[in-house]
C-alpha cells in the first residue's frame, strides 16, 4: 500500500497534489506553538512508510517541528521515513567561507540522514558537493530535476527568437537544461557577490540579446537581486525581458514587488516553497521519482 503523506498545515495544497499525483492520501500534523516558542506536534500513526512532505525553506523553525514529527510518526509504527523536501534549506554554506564558520551542508545533512530513511529533493544548491548522496550519508537520496516540468511551463511564454539568460556560471546547467527541450539559445554570465543584496554581474556577450526576448532562469531567487542586475544589463544592451523562471524563489512579497518593478514579469517558480511565484507544480515529477525509487 502506499504511504500516507503527512504535512504540516501550511503545505496542505502540495502535499495533497502529490498525495493524489501517488494514489494515496494526506494527512495533516496537527501544530501548536507555546506561549515561549516551543512546538507540539501530532501526527496521524500509521505502519509502513510514512512520506513526510515538508520543504525546508524558514529552516530554523520547520526542522525541529520536523523531528518531532518522524519521531511522533516512528513511535506510532512508521517503519520507514521518506522525506520529502522539494527545497532544502542550508545546502550554500557548504564549506567555511570564513575562519570559525560552521559547514551547515554538513550539520543538516547529517542530521537528516539520521531522522529519515530517504529524502527526495529538488534540484539542491550543490556546487561543490558531488552528489546529494554526500549530504545525507547512508540513506537513499533522490535528486529530481525540475528542468523539464520548468521547461513545459514557459513553453507558452517563448518564441524560436527568446535567449534564455542565466545570470553565473553555477546557472549554467539550469539554463541549458530548460533551453535543450525547447530548442533555445543560452546565454550565461558572471557574477562576484559583494554582500547579501549586492552582486555585481558581466554578461560578455551580451550583444546576443539585442533586440530579442529574454528570460531569466536561475536554480533559487532569494532577495532577487540577482536577476534585478542582470534584468538591468539586458536591458541596457537592447534586450525585452519577458520574465524569469526558477525552480525555487524564496523571495519575499517587497522582493517580489522589487523585480515586477524592475520590469521582470511574470516571475515563474515551481511549487516547491509556498508564495505568489510558486506556479508550477511538482506532484508530477515527484510522484514519478519516488516511485522510480521503490519509496512509496
Ligand atoms: C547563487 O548561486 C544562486 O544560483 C542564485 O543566483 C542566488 O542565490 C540568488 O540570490 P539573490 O536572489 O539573493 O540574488
Amino acid at each position: 500500500m502506499t504511504g500516507l503523506v503527512h504535512h504540516f498545515p501550511d503545505q496542505a495544497a502540495a502535499a495533497e497534489r502529490l498525495a493524489a499525483a501517488l494514489g494515496s492520501a494526506a494527512r495533516p500534523i496537527a501544530l501548536r506553538s507555546f506561549p515561549d516558542g516551543e512546538s507540539l506536534v501530532r501526527v496521524n500513526p500509521a505502519p509502513g512508510t510514512a512520506l513526510v512532505y515538508c520543504p525546508l525553506d524558514q529552516p530554523d523553525t520547520r526542522l525541529v517541528r520536523l523531528l518531532l514529527a518522524i519521531s511522533a510518526l516512528r513511535d506510532g509504527g512508521a517503519e520507514r521515513v521518506v522525506l520529502v523536501a522539494p527545497y532544502l534549506g542550508y545546502m550554500r554554506q557548504d564549506v567555511a567561507f570564513n575562519p570559525g564558520e560552521a559547514v551547515s551542508q554538513r550539520v543538516i545533512g547529517q542530521m537528516l540522514a539520521t531522522a529519515c530513511d530517504a529524502l527526495v529533493t529538488v534540484d539542491p544548491h550543490l556546487h561543490r558537493t558531488p552528489s546529494l548522496a554526500d549530504v545525507v550519508p547512508g540513506i537513499v537520496a533522490v535528486n529530481v530535476a525540475a528542468a523539464p516540468v520548468i521547461a513545459e511551463a514557459i513553453a507558452g511564454l517563448v518564441t524560436p527568437e527568446t535567449i534564455l539568460v542565466g545570470p553565473d556560471g553555477e546557472s549554467r546547467p539550469w539554463v541549458e537544461a530548460v533551453a535543450r527541450p525547447l530548442g533555445l539559445d543560452v546565454l550565461v554570465g558572471e557574477k562576484v557577490r559583494h554582500g547579501d543584496r549586492q552582486v555585481e554581474i558581466v554578461l560578455p556577450a551580451s550583444a546576443r540579446a539585442a533586440g530579442r526576448p529574454a528570460l531569466l532562469v536561475d536554480d533559487l531567487i532569494s532577495s532577487g537581486g540577482t536577476l534585478r542586475e542582470c534584468a538591468r544589463l539586458l536591458t541596457a544592451a537592447g534586450a525585452r525581458i519577458v520574465g524569469a523562471a526558477a525552480t525555487h524563489c524564496l523571495a519575499s512579497d517587497a522582493d517580489l514587488a522589487a523585480l515586477a518593478a524592475a520590469g521582470i514579469a511574470p516571475v515563474m517558480a515551481t511549487d516547491s516553497v509556498v508564495g505568489p511565484a510558486a506556479t508550477i507544480p511538482l506532484a508530477a515529477a515527484l510522484a514519478a521519482a519516488i516511485r522510480q525509487a521503490g519509496l512509496s
